[in-house]
């Protein structure tokens, strides 16, 4: 078998003589069987029945197109025309199939307009509507001693953020966001981690905290389509990221009632920030634009929305993550657990 398609590769270097035809035509009648073991056989590789098929094919694929080169008659050139389409059409196959859920073609994701969805970060079923109404002067007074602690770290934390930043809003938007979406990813890992430990539910709270992560870091994703970090910024939430995951994990896995109220204060400091920011906005001093094309889609606003709209929704979903922050916190110092009362999912 090795010689026989040893001569066979010399017939198709050699451009195929009258002779080595006729041992192709033999060699074709047994090559959909024969080659199979010999491949397996020849690289000492384990037998993989798709690629070897498409190999067998190939093969024959090649001996059709050197049998038709060797001929000048145009129904051939017309066949050898056809070979090539075939094999680009089967190129192009191949290259589709990379695009797919390993070999399930993707769906049609549209908008209820019937347009093509253009984002794979999400999809239309996550896509929302703010709750506007939201009350956003609540404010969690600190009675406890673990509350004060917590309130006014929040506080010293803005003196270095406000001495920073100053009144550069968008700026400043879009470096605590990268702060902001860590807190919701902590919670809800350690969270997973104790329900596979302790072999019980959550109460749905993992997924009410990672979808706070996973809207806190659409609000970046947003922002970032505003304002470009520059070297330094992005240097600067290294640095941050680092410091602040390590110290908020800790701070969780030893009381997660003094992490969730930390945040719900960061919350209602966020909202201080946004509230600020339209300020600004209001009065001139930052230029309204247009809404990027992402918040557009994630809230579901109108075409023609513009940065004041996206500030407004971006500042109701943070009135709702200072709502479920001290309302996790609260479960706990009643000295529950939170999976006890039922997660706020699908909370916006
Ligand atoms: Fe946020
Ligand atoms: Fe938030």
């Amino acid at each position: 078998m090795k010689i026989m398609m040893m001569r066979v590769a010399r017939s198709l270097i050699n451009g195929g003589s009258s002779s080595t035809s006729s041992s192709i035509r033999n060699f074709n009648r047994h090559i959909s069987m024969s080659v199979i073991p010999a491949r397996s056989l020849v690289t000492g590789s384990s037998f993989n029945p798709v690629d070897d098929f498409f190999l067998a094919k190939r093969i024959m694929t090649m001996m059709k197109m050197s049998t038709v080169s060797s001929s000048s008659s145009p129904a051939k050139t017309t066949s050898l025309t056809e070979e090539k389409n075939e094999l680009k059409v089967k190129k192009d196959q191949s290259n589709a199939m990379v695009s797919s859920y390993w070999g399930v073609p993707r769906q049609r994701i549209t908008r209820e307009d019937g347009t093509e969805w253009p984002w794979n970060c999400f999809m239309p079923w996550e896509t929302y509507a703010a709750d506007l109404s939201i009350d956003l002067s609540k404010h969690h007074v600190p009675k406890t001693f673990a509350d004060k602690v917590a309130y006014r770290t929040v506080k010293l934390l803005r003196i270095p953020t406000d001495l920073f930043f100053k009144r550069r809003y968008g700026c400043r938007a879009m470096m605590l966001e990268t702060v902001a979406a860590v807190p919701g990813m902590v919670g809800g890992v350690l969270l997973h981690l104790r329900s596979l430990r302790k072999f019980e539910q959550s109460g749905g709270w993992i997924k009410a905290l990672l979808e706070e992560a996973e809207n806190e870091r659409m609000h970046l994703m947003t922002m970032v389509e505003l304002v470009q970090p520059k070297w330094y910024e992005r240097l600067l939430v290294l640095a941050v990221q680092g410091v602040f995951f390590n110290a908020y994990f800790v701070l969780y896995v030893l009381s997660p009632k003094l992490a969730h109220r930390v945040v719900g204060y960061l919350e209602e400091e966020a909202i201080h920030s946004y509230t600020e920011y339209l300020k600004d906005l209001n009065e001139g001093r930052i230029e309204n634009v247009s809404a990027p094309a992402i918040a557009i889609d994630y809230w579901r606003l109108p075409k023609d929305a513009t940065l004041k709209d996206v500030i407004t929704v971006i500042r109701a979903d943070e009135a709702h993550h200072r709502d479920v922050n001290h309302f996790a916190s609260d479960i706990h110092f009643q000295g529950k657990e939170l999976k006890e009362s039922p997660a706020p999912v699908g909370y916006h």
